[in-house]
């Protein structure tokens, strides 16, 4: 094994980066984990619902495997779903002997159950804390082994090195302190891009730059189009779109209009758990017709122990705002949750880029197909994030072995338009009216369109100059935006209102590769 190939760069601490981390220690490489604020700051420590596995006595992987793909509206990759399903429990497992502190009914783990799922198998931790629980179990464990970390090192650049690996240029957030790392391997492990929509349930490091920056530097990205909306989050002016699990709707609780009725009854055979882009495109139009800015999650029937015993986080929450989940109605109305597609990965978390692998949300390892079944997030993550690092572990004999290298860069070259929160705030704005829950072509054209003309502005166009925010932002929505116009029929988490049906001609995915400049 060369020494690069040893010393992989992990980009992201969420549940895939820190996992794919201790994974490689375990396996005798040398980890350095990159993170863009603080370790513990990831989209994983916000997921409530739980982590999808077979673990249940009347489950099995093949019943978990048929519940994702009848999830993916017809584009998830089987090969990867089975990957998936059948590599969950050992996972799971490994999570266990971590230390994460899951559930457990007379001693044994609790199962829960979210829409779309036939079987109860979301293991949970906290209640409705798993992702917080996990994030911090795997922190611990980063920071007990002695792995190397870097806080406040945003990614600024990838290209593909000479030996192997690739060549990540990395900075503060400010764009300063440039830093060089030559020919390592690099896992991004960046996360979803919810927050480039104005209501989402994200926190604000979710801005999808991993697949703007993979791109540029020639990487296939694809099922860009497939953004998930959650049907409910805390919908108060002025009030975080805080996450209302699924899991509730999963015990019992039920959306209800401004007049109190049920109206989900009427839209799908499973109600309140039909899929997730049922349940919002149900709540946009109600929304749409009582011009009220939200409908009511009803939990009342669950009674306050069990309420504040299983959804602590979000009972907790929501008493914050003078509203007790067991008496009172809840608003809510659905946000930007979840990115499906990222930057296309084959079953070992290997990218079309030599030297770059992708695991978790940034992925598009196609499991999730056109619409992710809930809870399949988290174990995607250390699913194929085990297999990265079984990857990288490989001995790839021959290679020469390149010096160990870090190369500080000054004065600093300076972000592309940085500094213009008002053009990613545009962004933010068009991405949520206009390649939202309901698209249209001309609205998507228009969107694209302005998306285009802000990337052209914000991209960097002197040699050395990095691409900051803005110009990510742009790029990413420019993708979405274009994947979106491209897929004329609706399908999964993609509903347009101009192509209101699925289409066999359209069981296909979007891929896009960046064109290569003329010489
Ligand atoms: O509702 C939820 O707890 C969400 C779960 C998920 O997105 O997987």
């Amino acid at each position: 094994m060369t020494r690069a190939a040893g010393r992989p760069l992990i980009v992201g601490s969420g549940i895939a980066g820190l996992y794919v981390a201790l994974r490689c220690r375990d396996l005798g490489l040398r980890p350095t984990v990159l993170t863009k604020g603080r370790l513990e700051e990831s989209n994983t420590r916000y997921a409530q619902g739980g982590i999808a596995a077979a673990i249940g006595s009347d489950d099995s992987p093949a019943l978990h495997l048929a519940d994702t793909v009848r999830a993916g509206a017809g584009l998830v990759n089987r090969a990867a779903a089975r990957v998936l399903t059948q590599e969950a429990p050992a996972r799971i497992a490994d999570l266990v002997r971590l230390g994460v502190p899951f559930d457990t009914v007379e001693g044994r783990i609790a199962l829960a159950r979210e829409a779309a799922h036939s079987r109860d198998r979301l293991l949970h931790a906290g209640g409705d804390a798993t992702g917080l629980s996990i994030e911090e179990t795997l922190k611990r464990r980063v920071l007990e082994g002695g792995i190397d970390v870097r806080e406040r090192r945003v990614l600024r650049s990838i290209r593909l090195g000479g030996k192997g690996g690739v060549q990540a240029t990395f900075s503060d957030p400010a764009g300063r302190g440039v830093e060089v790392e030559e020919d390592r391997p690099l896992v991004l492990a960046t996360g979803g891009a919810g927050s480039l929509f104005l209501q989402s349930s994200n926190p604000s490091v979710a801005t999808g730059e991993g697949v703007a920056i993979a791109f540029r530097a020639g990487a296939e990205v694809g099922d860009l189009e497939f953004v998930q909306f959650h049907p409910t989050a805390f919908a108060r002016e002025g009030a975080p779109r805080f996450l209302i699990t699924e899991a509730l709707r999963g015990e019992g609780a039920v959306l209800r209009n401004e007049a109190g009725e049920r109206f989900m009854l009427g839209v799908h055979p499973d109600a309140e758990l039909a899929p997730r882009d049922v349940v919002a495109r149900a709540i946009t139009g109600e929304i749409a017709r009582s011009g009220q800015s939200h409908v009511y999650l009803d939990a009342t029937r669950l009674g306050r122990d069990r309420l504040f015993a299983r959804f602590p986080s979000v009972s907790n929450f929501l008493l914050t705002f003078d509203l007790d989940p067991s008496r009172d109605l809840v608003p809510v109305a659905p946000v930007a949750h979840y990115m499906i597609g990222g930057v296309v990965t084959d079953l070992e978390g290997r990218t079309t880029l030599r030297g770059l692998y992708a695991a978790g949300e940034v992925a598009a390892t196609g499991v999730h197909g056109a619409n992710r079944l809930g809870s399949n997030s988290l174990i995607e993550g250390l699913v194929f994030g085990e297999r990265v690092a079984r990857q990288l572990a490989r001995p790839t004999p021959g290679a020469p072995a390149p010096a160990e290298r870090l190369l500080r860069i000054a004065p600093v070259p300076g972000l592309g338009r940085e500094g213009e929160p008002r053009l990613v705030e545009e962004i933010r704005t068009l991405l949520w009216e206009e390649v939202g829950i309901v698209r249209t072509g001309p609205e998507l054209s228009r969107a694209l369109a302005r998306f285009e003309e802000i990337a052209r502005e914000a991209e960097p166009t002197r040699e050395g100059q990095l691409a900051g925010p803005t110009a990510n932002a742009a790029l990413t929505a420019t993708l979405i935006a274009r994947a979106a116009l491209e897929r004329k029929e609706s399908r999964g988490a993609h509903y347009r209102s101009d192509h209101p049906r699925p289409l066999a001609a359209w069981r296909r995915h979007v891929h896009l590769r960046r064109r290569e400049r003329a010489a």
